[in-house]
């Protein structure tokens, strides 16, 4: 299996502000220690590698996983340059035709001195790589990552792809069969602000 999940909660979803390098949340905190039960719900037995992004808020969520642990660069959030630290409102505000573009074309907008959905899924190719041959891995990792990796073993689409809701504290089951993907869905029972932003939403 293959299993992608976001950090938990941090302070910055908290403050609804993207990017940065926070510290889970109370309650983010709280998913960190219930994820050994979630995994053990959905993997029995098996023995996982753990990869990680090198940010705070998925080591942290990763820590009382009794698994190897790997960190990624590669798995780390799409860098959203000069809009690091703000809020959608925020970015809104002061850069409104970067906003609208945003929404125009998600997929390929590139935020000034960041980068574009389109760059995550290059420098996500040697992860991609690995992940093929690899089995039982638990992936740990950031909405628009999430987003990536799940539209590459799902074949979503790529205009659709960084519009899906994946939401915090639940673990995404994903089984590679012959033809098609299975996928199971397992939610913490620990609350969590929705990330998800839709297209006419602030
Ligand atoms: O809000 C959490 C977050 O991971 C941000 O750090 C990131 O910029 C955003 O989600 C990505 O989601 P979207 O592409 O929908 O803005």
């Amino acid at each position: 299996m293959k299993a992608p999940v976001q950090h938990g909660e941090s302070e910055y979803n908290l403050s609804g502000k993207i990017g940065g390098d926070a510290n889970l949340s109370p309650r983010g905190q709280q998913y960190a220690r219930q994820l050994p039960d979630l995994v053990a719900m959905s993997a029995g037995s098996r023995k996982l590698t753990v990869w990680t992004s090198t940010l705070k808020r998925t080591i942290q969520t990763a820590r009382f996983l009794p698994f190897e642990k790997l960190e990624w660069k590669a798995l780390d959030e799409l860098d959203s340059g000069v809009c690091d630290g703000l809020t959608y409102g925020q970015i809104e505000e002061r850069y409104p035709a970067d906003f609208a573009a945003r929404d125009d074309d998600k997929y390929n907008y590139r935020y000034l001195g960041g980068e574009s959905y389109r760059d995550v899924v290059i420098r996500l190719e040697p992860i991609i790589m690995e992940l093929e041959r690899s089995e039982d891995i638990l992936i740990v990792t950031h909405q628009a990552v999430l987003r990536c990796i799940y539209a590459y073993l799902k074949n979503v689409a790529q205009d659709q792809s960084p519009w899906m809701e994946v939401p915090l504290h639940t673990l995404i089951k994903l089984t590679p069969r012959a033809y098609n993907t299975d996928e199971e869905r397992f939610k913490a029972n620990i609350p969590a602000v929705s990330t998800w932003r839709g297209e006419t939403s602030t």
